[in-house]
């Protein structure tokens, strides 16, 4: 049979799929092991999947993911909860599980206006404030020195427009903020890298600003390793040139681009202008909650072929990205059930409600996949 070989490899398609759908965790491929060569692959986590509550979240944690974050207990308002008084139970947990499972752990954040700790925004005094911005900083980031690999160390000072944002930290110390909170971070640690993060990154007025401040930063000698790119998308917006634009335009800075908190929200958008900003809500309708009984599988489709596109894009400036981390495991609990308006349905991560790999999922693995190695297998 002249076609043997090509016959062979069809038929050995057919039995990986097939022992694929019967035995899914066994043969399902993983995205650490896949992009292993090119970024890590990062996932937020909450404190149940810290505390290892749910034993198929975990082993699917572990197998997917070279690098953690943690959703929220990071946050100023959980680990320095009173002046005096720092709270690291499960910051400590949360380090020991990323070194249990050999991951890079990334720290979210340090200087936030966002679930911010209560005291911080009672500050009334600029040299209080740059006093406690340091010793906050050093605490933490001393405590974790060696073993969280990257920090963010300011996170969201940019509004959409383009101006610096207000805020307890701001209207103190205007922008030098930002300067004084890398320079206390990197005494701290030395060896970790530290990066500026937010959303709406492809935005021009904001990344202008960014681009802005960034350089601020280098021109002072302070040190500062990368950029954050949120990465809370839409189905068609960004679009992929203007995210290519800005990792183009940040990485021209000399410093790395991870790409920090990945969703694709498949619902409508309430508002034109698209972010994350933490505090805006919108009412629930059911014109906004299209899908609540499942994703069609249009959408579904729609959807890993916009993963498709953003990794294509990222494996194209591999050289410039350092991770990409999802912003949560699976759909059941991710954020943007909430966010901007609560209570809906969304289905932004790569993972289903089950933790079943959804398409979104193959169409992200099919990118990295060797193209040469199958047109082998043929001529074998
Ligand atoms: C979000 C968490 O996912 C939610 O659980 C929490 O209620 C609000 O914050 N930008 C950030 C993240 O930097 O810390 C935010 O995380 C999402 C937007």
């Amino acid at each position: 049979m002249k076609n043997y070989p090509l016959f062979l490899f069809l038929l050995s398609t057919i039995t990986i799929t097939t022992c694929n759908a019967q035995n899914n965790t066994k043969k399902t491929p993983n995205l650490k092991d896949t992009f292993k060569k090119d970024f890590y692959i990062g996932a937020a986590i909450n404190q149940s999947q810290i505390e290892e509550k749910n034993p198929a979240e975990n082993a699917l944690i572990v197998s997917q993911f070279s690098s953690i974050t943690a959703e929220n207990i990071m946050k100023s308002m959980f680990t320095h909860p009173q002046k005096d008084k720092y709270d690291f139970g499960l910051t400590d947990k949360f380090v020991a599980f990323g070194q249990k499972n050999n991951m890079f752990i990334h720290g979210h954040t340090l200087i936030w206006h966002s679930q911010l700790a209560h005291w911080m925004t009672e500050i009334k005094d600029s040299t209080e404030m740059k006093n406690v911005m340091k010793e906050h900083i050093t605490t933490i980031v001393s405590r974790y020195k060696g073993k969280i690999g990257s920090w963010d160390v300011v996170n969201e000072a940019v509004n959409d427009d383009g101006t610096v944002r207000k805020s307890v930290f701001s209207n103190l110390l205007g922008e030098n903020f930002l300067a004084y909170a890398f320079e206390f971070a990197s005494k701290a640690d030395p060896k970790a890298d530290l990066y500026y993060n937010d959303y709406s990154m492809t935005n021009p007025a904001k990344r202008e600003t960014v681009i802005r401040l960034v350089k601020g930063i280098q021109a002072k000698g302070i040190k500062i390793d990368g950029i954050g790119m949120q990465g809370h998308w839409q189905l068609n917006s960004p679009t992929i040139d203007e995210i290519e634009k800005s990792i183009l335009a940040y990485s021209s800075l000399g410093v790395k681009v991870a790409i920090t908190e990945l969703d694709v929200s498949a619902l409508p958008s309430p508002w034109e202008m698209k972010g994350a900003e933490i505090s805006q809500r919108f009412e629930n309708s059911p014109k906004m909650n299209p899908y609540p009984n499942g994703l069609p599988d249009s959408v579904q489709v729609q959807l890993a072929k916009r993963y498709e596109d953003i990794f294509k894009l990222f494996l194209k400036h591999k050289d410039k990205i350092s991770r990409v981390t999802f912003w949560g495991i699976n759909d059941g609990q991710s954020w943007l059930n909430d966010f901007p308006i609560k209570g809906r349905t969304n289905y932004p991560l790569l993972f289903d409600r089950e933790l079943k790999p959804k398409k979104a999922f193959y169409s992200v693995i099919e990118t990295a996949q060797d193209k040469q190695s199958f047109k082998k297998k043929l001529k074998n």
